[in-house]
Parts: structure tokens; C-alpha cells; sequence
């Protein structure tokens, strides 16, 4: 009995079994138990001497049991620690630190160089009616941007803005004039997906309407936004342009900034970036439709990619770039 108990309790893996053995041998009904309650039953010698060794086993048993139960909250405790085990002098690796996106830089950039300049930041939806995106902006019912192959119509009277124009009129209506505004955003074309055409791409727009604006005050601010924008070697050129928001209207180009003039692929070897910026001194029509009197006042106005002066600036060769979020990308800004 003795040796059996010893070696049970030896084997015994958890809590549970303990008390099972305990319940085994020295319960209420355990062996033990019964032969100490036995003892009545012997003879006069024999008591004494079966009593004396039932006790000594007894204690014996009790002892084990108590040092195994010492022993197995012991390695229960182990086992806790090496689960749960934290090497607090571990290196932890470089802390990752994230980059700010290139058109977000770009787009603040832009918008405290006009900040400066006194201009408001105002901002406007993506989703737009054709009356602001196309009407009030003095677009004709035939002109090709309105056609259903380059816009995203989302009913007769709703598109998803093709440009930020329309934050012209919508500020005009708000403001009234005096005015000097810049809003930038999402706009979307139904362009095929190449090197510099994406169907949603950022634009940056300008407004300025008071009394006696001009054409060479907007050349005045287009150069100072360059220069500053892009260092003071940077050549403008002004092309003749056609919108139907603006007369006259101007297209600029600004020198590539890969070539610095040379000649490459990234600028079709012509050494001027991709026109960059459309502008012009705001059509009276536009004016009028907003409730500015065009005898009064004029104005300039200018809207340009930001993607493609996040590519000029930072000499990136591929507007999907821009949209894929690939970490190899993002992680040089
Ligand atoms: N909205 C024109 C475009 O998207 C750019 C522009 C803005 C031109 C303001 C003139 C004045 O191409």
C-alpha cells in the first residue's frame, strides 16, 4: 500500500490527480483510513504494532503529498514563465516611421505658397452639377468634354467633377467679388490608364476677381508660383490656349526637370515638362453668371495637376505611381 501510494503520488501530473490519491488513501472511505478504523477489530498485541505502522505510513503518504503539491505549483509556475517568458534586452528592430505622399506634399506646398500670397483655401465636392462642372462656367452644349466618353455622368444633371473649375463658380456665388481663392481635389476623366493619364487624377485651382485684374497680373503671379515652386533656373513658357471659362487663355510649361532642358524621354525629348497648368482671364459670361458685374470687376484664374507637379517636381516618370501605395515608392518622400 505503501509503495503504491508513494509511486502514484511521484506520477501524479496535476492538481486533480492529487486529490484524487489523497481521496484514495487517506478520505473518509481512503485504504488507509480503513485500516486505522480497523484497528478495534485486532487483538491487544497486535494493535499497537499494526496502529504504530499504519500511523508512520500514514505521515509518510501525507508528507509526499504535500511535497508534491510544493513541487507541482512549482513547475506549474515554470511552465507560466516560460510561456509567457519577454526577453526585455531583445532588439526590438527600427521603429518603422511613415512618409507623407507625395501629392500631399505637394498639394500643402501649394497651398501655403498661395496662402502667402493672400489667397483663402476653400474646398468643395467631388460629386458636382453639370450647371457648375459645364454651365456656369460658359462651356457650350456641344463642346467634346461634355461628352459621355470623357465624363463620369452620374445622372442628366450629376457628374463627378472633371475639374476644379467648378470651385470658381461655387465661390463667386458663396463670396461674391472681391475675391482670391485656391481649392484643390479629386477630378475624374474617362481616361485609358497610361504613364500620365489616370481617370482620377488632383487639380489645383485659382481665382482672383477685384477691380482692375489683368492678364499680366496672372503672368505676374504665375512666374512668382514657379520660381518658388520649382527653384529660379526654371524657364516658363506661356502657350496659346483655348477654354471656354477664360479669354484669353494660356497653357503653361515649365523646363523638365530630369533634363533641365536637354531633352529625354521623360519630357518626349522636347525639354519642357508636360503642360502643367491651364489659365486665363475669367470670360465675362462667367463672371455674370455668378452675379459679378464684368464692368466692374475681372479676374484671373488657373487650374493645374498636382500630380503632374508632384512628377516634375520629384522628377517621377509614372503616374501610377502615385495611386499604388507601394512602400518602395512611398518611403523616399
Ligand atoms: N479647368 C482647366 C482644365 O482642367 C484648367 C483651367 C483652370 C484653365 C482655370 C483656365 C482657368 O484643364
Amino acid at each position: 500500500l505503501e509503495s503504491g501510494a508513494l509511486s502514484a503520488i511521484d506520477g501524479a501530473k496535476t492538481m486533480d490527480d492529487l486529490e484524487k490519491i489523497r481521496l484514495q488513501y487517506l478520505g473518509k472511505k481512503g485504504e488507509l483510513t480503513q485500516i486505522l478504523k480497523g484497528l478495534g477489530k485486532l487483538s491487544k498485541e497486535e494493535r499497537p504494532v499494526v496502529g504504530s505502522f499504519a500511523n508512520e505510513v500514514r505521515e509518510k503518504v501525507q508528507g509526499k503529498l504535500e511535497e508534491k503539491i510544493v513541487n507541482l505549483k512549482e513547475s506549474v509556475y515554470e511552465a507560466q514563465m516560460e510561456d509567457e517568458y519577454l526577453d526585455v534586452t531583445l532588439d526590438a528592430g527600427k521603429l518603422r516611421v511613415g512618409h507623407r505622399h507625395p501629392l500631399l506634399k505637394t498639394k500643402e506646398e501649394l497651398e501655403d505658397l498661395f496662402v502667402e500670397m493672400g489667397f483663402t483655401v476653400v474646398d468643395g465636392p467631388e460629386i458636382e452639377s453639370v450647371a457648375n462642372n459645364f454651365d456656369a462656367l460658359n462651356s457650350p452644349k456641344n463642346h467634346p468634354s461634355r461628352d459621355k466618353s470623357d465624363t463620369f455622368y452620374i445622372d442628366d444633371k450629376t457628374l463627378l467633377r472633371t475639374h476644379t473649375s467648378p470651385m470658381q463658380i461655387r465661390a463667386m456665388k458663396e463670396y461674391g467679388a472681391p475675391l482670391r481663392i485656391v481649392s484643390s481635389g479629386r477630378v475624374f476623366r474617362f481616361d485609358d490608364v497610361d504613364d500620365t493619364h489616370s481617370p482620377m487624377f488632383h487639380q489645383f485651382e485659382g481665382l482672383v476677381v477685384d477691380k482692375g485684374v489683368s492678364l499680366a497680373n496672372l503672368i505676374d503671379t504665375l512666374n512668382v508660383f514657379v520660381k518658388e515652386m520649382f527653384g529660379d533656373d526654371m524657364q516658363i513658357r506661356y502657350r496659346p490656349h483655348n477654354f471656354p471659362f477664360t479669354e484669353p487663355s494660356t497653357e503653361v510649361d515649365v523646363t523638365c526637370l530630369v533634363c533641365h532642358g536637354e531633352g529625354c524621354p521623360a519630357c518626349n525629348h522636347t525639354g519642357w515638362s508636360m503642360e502643367l497648368l491651364g489659365a486665363g482671364v475669367v470670360h465675362p459670361n462667367v463672371l455674370r453668371n455668378c452675379g459679378i458685374d464684368p464692368d466692374v470687376y475681372s479676374g484671373f484664374a488657373f487650374g493645374m495637376g498636382i500630380d503632374r507637379i508632384a512628377m516634375v517636381k520629384y522628377g517621377i516618370t509614372d503616374i501610377r505611381l502615385m495611386f499604388e501605395n507601394d512602400d518602395r515608392f512611398l518611403s523616399q518622400f
